[in-house]
C-alpha cells in the first residue's frame, strides 16, 4: 500500500441496498440508479457492472454524455437516461452510444432531430416537465404541445417516456408543495398522452426522498440516487428502507507527539493546546476530498476512540487531539467515515457538522484516494 488514505466501497452493502428499494417499489416498476458524477464518489464503472451483472437495477441515469460514454466503453448494455437536456453539440455522440436523451423544449427537440437526420441514427426521448424546481423542463401546461411536436414533427424521435423532479420531497412540512408539483405533472402527462395519442411507457417522478415517504409517486419508474449508496437525502427524509452505508474512509496515523499548553496547531494558528497533548497528524486533507471546513469542528476514529480534528484542514495532512494519555502509535487505522470499537461518524453526521449535504461530499472525494472494493 503506497498512501494509506483509501475508500473501502461495500460492494454487498450496495447491493443490499438496491435489492430493499426494488422490494419497497415493487418489482413491476422500473428502477433506474443514478450513476451521475461517478456513482455519487463510489466509482460508476465498477457499481454499473455490479448492478449489471446482478440484475439489481434496470436503467441508469447520468448527468453527462461522458459519464455515459464511459459506461458503454466498460461494457455497460443498461438503458442510460441522461437527466438532463443535452446541447446540440454533445448530441451525436449521445446518439451513437445509445443514450436516451431528456427534451425539455421545442428548439432543443428539433436539434436533435436534425442530428438524428444527418447521422442517420434514431433517439428515444423522455420529455422533462418543470413542476416546480425551475431548473430545466417544459411548463406544465405546454407539455402536450411539446408531445404533439416531437410525434407530428419529429419522426427519428421515440417519445418514451415523460418525467419531472421533486424539489423538497425529503421536507414533510413542504409535503403542500410535492403535493403541487404532482398535480400539475399529472396534468402535463394527461396532455401529453392526448396530443401524442398514447401513453409514453415510462411516467416518471420518484427520487430517493419520494421512494422513502411518497408512494404515489412511483408511476412506472422510480430514480434512485443515493439512497443506493446507502445515505439518506436529508436530516428530514423518512428512514423507510433499510440502508447500510457503501463506503468507509480510512487512514493511518503518520506522526505523532505531545506538545505543551499553548502551543499552536495548523496554519493561522487557530487551535492552542489548554493543556498538554499528544496529537497525531493524519494523511489525508482536502486534496483528497476532506473538506476544510471540518477545521476545529469534525472528528475521526482512531483505536474506537473520537479524536477532534484540530486546526485547519491542510492540502495533505490533519491533526487530531490524541488526549493527554493517547495510546496511539504511527501506523494505527484511523477511520474518518465508518466504525471502530463502538463509534461510528456517518457521512450524514459529517455534512451536518459543515452544513451540506452527504451529496455534497461523496462529490469532494478526489481520485488521489483509492477505491478498495470488497
Ligand atoms: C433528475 C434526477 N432524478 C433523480 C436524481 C437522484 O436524486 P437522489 O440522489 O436524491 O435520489 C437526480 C439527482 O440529482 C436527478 O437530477
Amino acid at each position: 500500500m503506497l498512501y494509506s488514505t483509501r475508500l473501502r466501497i461495500h460492494l454487498g452493502n450496495i447491493a443490499d441496498n438496491l435489492r430493499a428499494i426494488r422490494k419497497t417499489v415493487g418489482a413491476e416498476r422500473a428502477l433506474l440508479w443514478v450513476v451521475k458524477a461517478d456513482g455519487y464518489g463510489h466509482g460508476a464503472v465498477p457499481l454499473a457492472r455490479m448492478a449489471q451483472e446482478q440484475n439489481l437495477v434496470d436503467w441508469l441515469g447520468v448527468a453527462t454524455v461522458p459519464e455515459a460514454i464511459e459506461l458503454r466503453a466498460a461494457g455497460i448494455t443498461l438503458p442510460i437516461l441522461k437527466l438532463s437536456p443535452a446541447l446540440p453539440d454533445e448530441m451525436a455522440a449521445a446518439i451513437a452510444h445509445d443514450v436516451i436523451l431528456t427534451v425539455a423544449d421545442r428548439d432543443n427537440a428539433d436539434a436533435l432531430e436534425g442530428v438524428c437526420r444527418d447521422t442517420g441514427g434514431q433517439a428515444k426521448v423522455h420529455l422533462k416537465v418543470d413542476t416546480g424546481l425551475s431548473r430545466t423542463g417544459i411548463a406544465p401546461d405546454l407539455a402536450g404541445v411539446l408531445a404533439g411536436h416531437v410525434v407530428r414533427h419529429c419522426p427519428r424521435l421515440e417519445l418514451d417516456g415523460v418525467f419531472t423532479h421533486l424539489s423538497v420531497a425529503d421536507v414533510p412540512e413542504q409535503d403542500d408543495f410535492t403535493g403541487l408539483q404532482l398535480s400539475r405533472f399529472a396534468a402535463a402527462v394527461d396532455a401529453v398522452c392526448a396530443a401524442a395519442g398514447y401513453r409514453p411507457r415510462h411516467v416518471h417522478a420518484a427520487n430517493s426522498a419520494a421512494i422513502l415517504a411518497h408512494e404515489h409517486t412511483w408511476m412506472t419508474m422510480v430514480r434512485a440516487g443515493i439512497i443506493g449508496y446507502g445515505a439518506f437525502p436529508g436530516p428530514t427524509a423518512a428512514r423507510t428502507v433499510p440502508l447500510a452505508p457503501g463506503l468507509s474512509w480510512l487512514s493511518r496515523v503518520s506522526f505523532v507527539k505531545t506538545i505543551p499548553a499553548g502551543e499552536s496547531v495548523s496554519y493561522g494558528r487557530t487551535w492552542t493546546a489548554s493543556r498538554p497533548t499528544r496529537v497525531g497528524t493524519v494523511p489525508i486533507g482536502y486534496g483528497d476530498g476532506l473538506s476544510r471546513f471540518l477545521s476545529n469542528r469534525g472528528r475521526f476514529l482512531v483505536n474506537g476512540r473520537s479524536c477532534p480534528i484540530i486546526g485547519r484542514v491542510c492540502m495533505d495532512q490533519t491533526m487530531i487531539d490524541l488526549g493527554p494519555d493517547g495510546d496511539v502509535a504511527v501506523g494505527d487505522e484511523v477511520v474518518v467515515i465508518g466504525s471502530s470499537g463502538d463509534e461510528t461518524i456517518t457521512i450524514e453526521e459529517m455534512s451536518e457538522t459543515i452544513g451540506t449535504v452527504p451529496y455534497e461530499l461523496f462529490c469532494y472525494l478526489t481520485r488521489r484516494v483509492e477505491r478498495e472494493y470488497r
